[in-house]
């Protein structure tokens, strides 16, 4: 795959798609993914209500814009209008529960109401779906958790291999799936 790699970035939020305050969570995410990937990547970004048909729309959409990663902030909660699991379910042909586990156990250790999130992931078109917490701090504490799975993740599903920045997350990949130093490619032909 050439060119850059695109992001997908959804904050479900009522009053941030009324714009009656500002979306923090959406630049969260972009200032962690500019911190912590190297391989050259752009954000397609959306803001949709708590609304699960608009949610799970807004997933397939950038899915089928060729999103390789598509992170959501907000509405997975126990509040009646947290609805984001249920639609990323709905959006998705897999779901991959171990993301949700591995976060809410972090995010346990920082805070006890971690508990309450239902964040899940799963696998939509191509994209590797992850949900985070509203909270803009919640974004770096789930991501440091599962980030250093997301690039093979991604590569399992057809993406582009993406890299990271070893001071922020070490990518892990099986041996037989790492690929030599940008720099000690041969050049495409
Ligand atoms: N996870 C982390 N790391 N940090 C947080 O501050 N907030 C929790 C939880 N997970 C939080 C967190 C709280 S208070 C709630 S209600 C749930 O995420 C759901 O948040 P959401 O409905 O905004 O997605």
């Amino acid at each position: 795959m050439t060119g850059s790699a695109r992001i997908g970035i959804i904050t479900v939020s009522d009053r941030a798609s009324r714009g009656e305050y500002a979306d923090l969570g959406g630049p969260a995410i972009e200032a962690y993914l500019a911190r912590v990937l190297t391989t050259p990547w752009e954000p397609d970004r959306t803001v949709v209500a708590d609304d699960a048909p608009l949610i799970e729309d807004a997933i397939r959409t950038l899915a089928a814009r060729g999103a390789c990663l598509v992170l959501t902030t907000g509405g997975t909660g126990p509040a009646p209008r947290d609805v984001t699991p249920e639609a990323t379910a709905a959006a998705c042909t897999s779901l991959l529960p171990g993301f949700g586990e591995a976060m809410r156990n972090a995010s346990f250790q920082v805070v006890p109401t971690a508990i309450l999130s239902r964040q899940t992931a799963g696998i939509c078109h191509g994209a590797l779906v992850i949900n985070l917490p509203g909270q803009p701090k919640a974004i770096a504490e789930c991501l440091d958790a599962v980030f250093a799975a997301v690039p093979y993740c991604v590569d399992l599903i057809g993406g582009p291999y993406l890299e990271t920045d070893p001071a922020h997350i070490r990518a892990f990949r099986p041996a037989s799936a790492l690929r030599p130093p940008a720099d000690d490619r041969p050049a495409a032909g």
